[in-house]
């Protein structure tokens, strides 16, 4: 959620605070704000609302420090407002904050704060940190060299209970920078004599390839020359950069006209990029980052697949592939559902997590609970280096690029391709599918960049249906089992990107409720990829079409054209990997109504690219 930048090296710090700003805008924020040394002391500029109004604040202009720090804000505490944006400063002015995430003890330590006699001017719980540090710097008075005020900072961070990522500027050390992070992300980008920090790697990913991936209560000491890391015992320690071969040009629009329309196009190569390796050419998989003996398998009686959101919907073709193909138990759960159920897990059951930003802060406090119950972990991620990954004992990447716009969409697409190369992977291993079926599931994956392409060429058709439906108020997703994966993940991009309120059912289920809703002129999209459930999905459509809806069908199967309003015909493909196509009609259905109705598509409201608080 939010965002933060810093910068420090040889340029004017402020234009490229705020071009790194603007590349962080999508993952949501409601107020922007920068702090840059100056000689004269801290600057400090801040402003509710969007980043472009940085730009007209008097005086930002002529900020020619070269240090300095900037925040996009989501507001946990405190409405948006001016008072509340980041930077905050302790009351002296000396010292300017930056942070991402909650503190949760801060009205205790406001309480301590404010007996010692400091004053609070916003209503956030982040203004304590600054005046924490400054109480801790002035307080040990023996030691007032930059390792004194790091130590302050130390002190100030061992009192914070929530999460939190800072960056810590101050006028006292000039030349020097602090960062650290709990449960809340941050990396450091290095090259020659520039330091670039962020919240994540696109932003920074045009200045260099070499980061540093922060742990959790790594106290990082940032000159223009060097990055000395510290544990929270202030032990120093040496810390390897990771290269990261995204393309800068990745994280560009590309000529398209919004970040998602580029991502959905992008699902042939994301796709291929997924598969990578994974399955050859003659049929053969492998996963590298995994080494699971059938023995180790055997053991596992159980398996959760955890996640949120879109991921969660991946997860869902997830069990379809595994309790198909290797005849394991397996239950989705959403994450913030699972971590306080008390869920049944011990060490013989494998947890999988699902999460594109690998900082989704309820997949990963479910991870740790899993680890902590003795579950063997694998997180499925789509940046490399992201927390999901530090804490699970396996990793695999789907490698679908940098993903900009909040709606997922090729994220999607490749979890749910790699998660069906984990369950053949599983399946080869237990021996506990026929070879034949495998064989026939690998070459339908080996196929699927090339009939992702074929399904987009819907884009016109779905294009004129958006044009006659997007002032709609409800709209009815249905499908039968696989195909109700779909429909969920259909509803979930609908309500997002175009605020159309909308619901997605199992097709079969709607007699028992929700047919109630169904009036003249209601718009619902039926999913039918499966042969055996299709007739039975049509039963339930004709249901509706009886009682006056207007319906859009996806399907691979033969139908009779001339029973709904719209049919959308996509590439066969065995049901286990149908989503990866019949989602794309729904992506662009999505988009094109939120075109439509001039919606922002990349950045819809009250949403965030990565969901990092509770
Ligand atoms: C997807 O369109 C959503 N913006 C959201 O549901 C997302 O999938 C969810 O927050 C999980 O994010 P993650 O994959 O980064 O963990
Ligand atoms: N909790 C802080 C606030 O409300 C930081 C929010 C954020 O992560 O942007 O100001």
């Amino acid at each position: 959620m939010c965002g933060i930048v810093g910068y420090i090296g040889n340029k004017k710090a402020c234009p490229i605070l705020l071009a790194g700003l603007t590349r962080l805008e999508y993952r949501g924020y409601d107020s922007a704000g920068v702090s840059t040394i100056e000689k004269n002391g801290l600057s400090l500029m801040k402003n509710k609302g969007r980043v472009k109004n940085l730009y007209d604040l008097d005086g930002i202009d002529k900020l020619e420090g070269t240090i300095g720090i900037a925040h996009t804000r989501w507001a946990t505490h405190g409405k948006p407002s001016n008072e509340n944006s980041h930077p905050h400063q302790d009351n002296s002015k000396r010292i300017s904050v930056v942070h991402n995430g909650i503190i949760e003890n801060y009205s205790e330590l406001r309480g301590l704060l404010e007996s010692n006699g400091y004053h609070f001017y916003s209503q956030t719980d982040t203004e304590v940190i600054p005046n924490l540090i400054h109480y801790y710097f002035s307080k040990n008075t023996e030691d007032n060299s930059v390792m004194g005020f790091l130590r302050a900072v130390r002190d100030a961070c061992l009192d914070l209970k929530g999460s939190f990522a800072i960056e810590v500027i101050t006028d006292y050390f000039p030349d020097n920078m602090i960062v650290v992070r709990k449960d809340s992300p941050l990396v450091i980008g290095t090259c020659d004599d520039e330091k670039y920090i962020s919240s994540d790697i696109p932003a920074i990913l045009s200045f260099t390839r070499d980061f540093y991936l922060l742990n959790d209560f790594e106290f990082v000491l940032l000159s223009r020359t060097s990055a000395r890391f510290f544990d929270s015992q202030l032990n120093e320690f040496q810390k390897n950069t990771d290269v990261i071969e995204w393309n800068s040009s990745a994280a560009e629009k590309d000529g398209f006209e919004d970040f998602m329309l580029k991502e959905i196009f992008e699902q042939p190569n994301a796709v291929r990029e997924t598969i990578g390796s994974r399955i050859s050419n003659n049929l053969t998989c492998d996963i590298d980052e995994l080494n699971f003996s059938k023995e180790d398998l055997k053991k596992i009686n159980k398996i959760y697949i955890i996640a949120c959101g879109t991921a969660m919907h991946a997860g869902l073709s997830g069990k379809n592939a595994i309790e198909k193909l290797c005849r394991i138990p397996t239950e989705v759960d959403i994450a913030s559902e699972f971590r306080y159920r008390d869920p049944i897990v011990d060490n013989n059951t494998l947890c999988i997590f699902i999460s594109q930003s690998g900082e989704t802060a309820d997949t990963i406090a479910a991870l740790k609970l899993a680890k902590s119950k003795g579950a063997t972990t694998i997180a499925i991620s789509n940046v490399i280096g992201s927390s999901i990954t530090r804490e699970a004992d396996f990793t695999i990447y789907t490698h679908a690029g940098p993903e900009i716009a909040v709606a997922s969409t090729k994220a999607y697409t490749s979890q749910v391709i790699l998660i069906n190369i984990l369950a053949i992977y599983f399946a080869e291993t237990l021996e506990s599918a026929s070879c034949e079926q495998l064989k026939d599931l690998k070459s339908e994956i080996l196929s699927l960049p090339k009939k992702i392409e074929e399904t987009l060429e819907c884009k016109e058709q779905i294009f004129n249906f958006a044009k006659k439906v997007y002032q709609e108020k409800d709209m009815f997703f249905l499908g039968r089992g696989i195909d109700e994966t779909v429909a969920k993940e259909g509803s979930l991009k609908l309500k997002e990107i175009s605020y159309i309120h909308s619901e997605s059912y199992a097709a079969g289920e709607l007699k028992h409720g929700p047919i109630a809703l169904i009036e003249n002129g209601v718009t619902v999209v039926g999913i039918m990829t499966d042969e055996k459930l299709t007739p039975k999905t049509i039963s339930n459509i004709q249901e509706v079409i009886t009682r006056g809806a207007k319906t859009l069908i996806i399907t691979n199967q033969v139908i009779d054209y001339n029973s709904f309003n719209e049919v959308i015909k996509i590439p066969n493909t065995s049901p286990f990997v149908s989503p990866i196509l019949s989602v794309i009609p729904l992506q662009l259905l999505a988009y094109y109504i939120s075109k439509e109705k001039g919606l922002d598509v990349d950045k819809p409201r009250n949403l965030a690219k990565s969901v990092t608080v509770e």
